[in-house]
């Protein structure tokens, strides 16, 4: 008798217990929540926002009927916020680089070193202004690793972007070390990272200058949006002039044709007023948007942390992650690619319109060997801009995968979790028993 129940118990765990690639009963059947941290909190607010500006018919923001400054109340209201002083609100993060770029003075004969892990428009802003980006490794902060920047630092070298992927910030001190001590610009791109910190001091605040974007995946959104910002005001002034027209302008909007430092070349990227409006209330929100990745994916990473196998990405400082993805790490490719399938089947999962639980070799144009125009070298004129410029003669242009080896076998072995805004408890738990359901049948074993 006694025999009979126990061999009844052993059955029920192994029934539990069975992975539901194998047949077994999946952890869940609802799809998770989609991405979009800003998009969940999104509400009336920003809907009143909105309505009031088109109700002002004024969306221009230098002039109108009854202009509301809004632009400017955001981009005052966002430096506060940084603990910068200058802030500049354009139409997209990749403006924004463009912009940055364009004031730090960067153009032919230049290197300018980026990331193994970044975004395609990291490059591309680069290649645009005719200069030449060279890659750096990265450590496993998934950020740059500085002594792979150091060790790609040549004598054309004028600065470095340093990207802060996923959420949390590369190791931003040592990496302004390296940059103070060679004498280079250091541009960040705090797009997915709006709102971290490192020791207390906000991203975007480290560099010469920082850039942000606001497209609908970030941390707070309009749709579409970016922000330039710095310390520095000879390059506010020259981001001020880039990101309109080429020039200044007056307290009434009208352009300053008189003024010999900024007579530039503008690229027509202003912010408009409503999408202003919402992004101001959307900042008021970013503390309770963090707020809640924060709590979900610390309590997740809590979870598994002891399970042996499992690796977790060094966050440099825990406190200031805003958290919108989990990265784990698993000793070989082939295990990470089990251990993925086999959390797919067990429901975690938002495909096919969202991107939760991807192998990382699957996240696209973040990784520079995917990046088929910079690992063909392709040109948008007959002449072969900007690799075949005479002043870009000899310098270092290698794209193919194999460039930065860490950065190819962390994507090989590594696994990306969307952290929605808005996942529940329930939702969290059920992230963490799949997490120890697979790893018990794949990785303990
Ligand atoms: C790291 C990074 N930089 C720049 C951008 C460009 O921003 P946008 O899409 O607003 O042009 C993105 C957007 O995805 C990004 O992730």
């Amino acid at each position: 008798m006694q025999k009979k129940v126990k061999t009844t118990i052993e059955e029920c765990d192994e029934v539990a217990s069975k992975l539901a690639i194998d047949g077994g009963t999946p952890v869940r059947t609802e799809a998770l929540p989609l991405e979009f941290p800003g998009v969940h909190h999104m509400g009336v607010e920003e809907v009143e926002a909105a309505t009031r500006v088109v109700g002002s018919r004024s969306m221009f923001r230098y002039y109108g009927v009854a202009l509301q400054r809004e632009v400017e109340a955001f981009e005052s209201e966002f430096a506060h916020f940084l603990g910068v002083q200058h802030v500049v609100a354009v139409s997209s993060g990749t403006a924004a680089l463009n912009v940055a770029l364009g004031a730090l003075g960067v153009g032919p004969g230049q290197e300018v070193i980026v990331p193994a892990y970044m975004w395609v428009s990291v490059a591309a802003a680069v290649i645009n202004r005719g200069a030449i980006p060279v890659l750096a490794d990265i450590d496993d902060t998934f950020g740059i690793d500085p002594r792979s920047l150091e060790e790609r630092i040549s004598s054309k070298t004028t600065g470095i972007i340093v990207v802060h992927m996923s959420g949390a910030a590369a190791d931003i001190e040592a990496i302004r070390a390296v940059a103070d001590r060679r004498k280079l610009f250091l541009l960040e791109d705090c797009a997915q990272c709006i709102g971290g910190t490192v020791n207390g001091r906000r991203v975007g605040s480290f560099g010469d200058m920082g850039v942000f974007s606001f497209q609908m995946n970030k941390n707070m959104t309009a749709g579409e949006g970016g922000a330039v910002v710095t310390n520095n005001r000879r390059l506010y002034d020259r981001a001020f002039a880039c990101h309109d027209l080429g020039y200044a302008r007056n307290d009434a909007g009208r352009l300053i044709m008189n003024d010999p430092e900024l007579c530039l070349w503008g690229q027509g990227c202003r912010l408009d007023e409503i999408r202003a409006s919402v992004l101001r209330v959307q900042l008021a929100k970013l503390p309770q948007i963090v707020g809640s990745m924060h709590r979900s994916k610390y309590r997740i990473r809590e979870a598994i942390k002891s399970l042996r196998g499992i690796g977790l990405r060094r966050v440099v400082d825990e406190a200031g992650d805003t958290s919108p993805f989990l990265i784990t790490t698993y000793r070989d490719s082939e295990t990470a690619q089990k251990v993925n399938r086999a959390l797919r089947a067990e429901g975690i999962v938002t495909y096919p319109q969202g991107i939760t639980n991807i192998l990382m070799t699957e996240w696209g144009f973040h990784l520079y060997y995917n990046i088929v125009s910079l690992v063909q070298r392709t040109s948008v004129d007959q002449a072969g801009f900007p690799w075949n410029l005479i002043e870009n003669a000899g310098l270092r242009a290698e794209y193919a995968k194999g460039t930065c080896p860490v950065a190819d076998s962390l994507f090989e072995r590594s696994i990306l979790l969307a952290i929605p805004s808005s996942l529940t408890e329930h939702d969290e738990g059920d992230i963490i028993r799949a997490l120890k359901k697979v790893h018990q049948s794949l990785i303990a074993r």
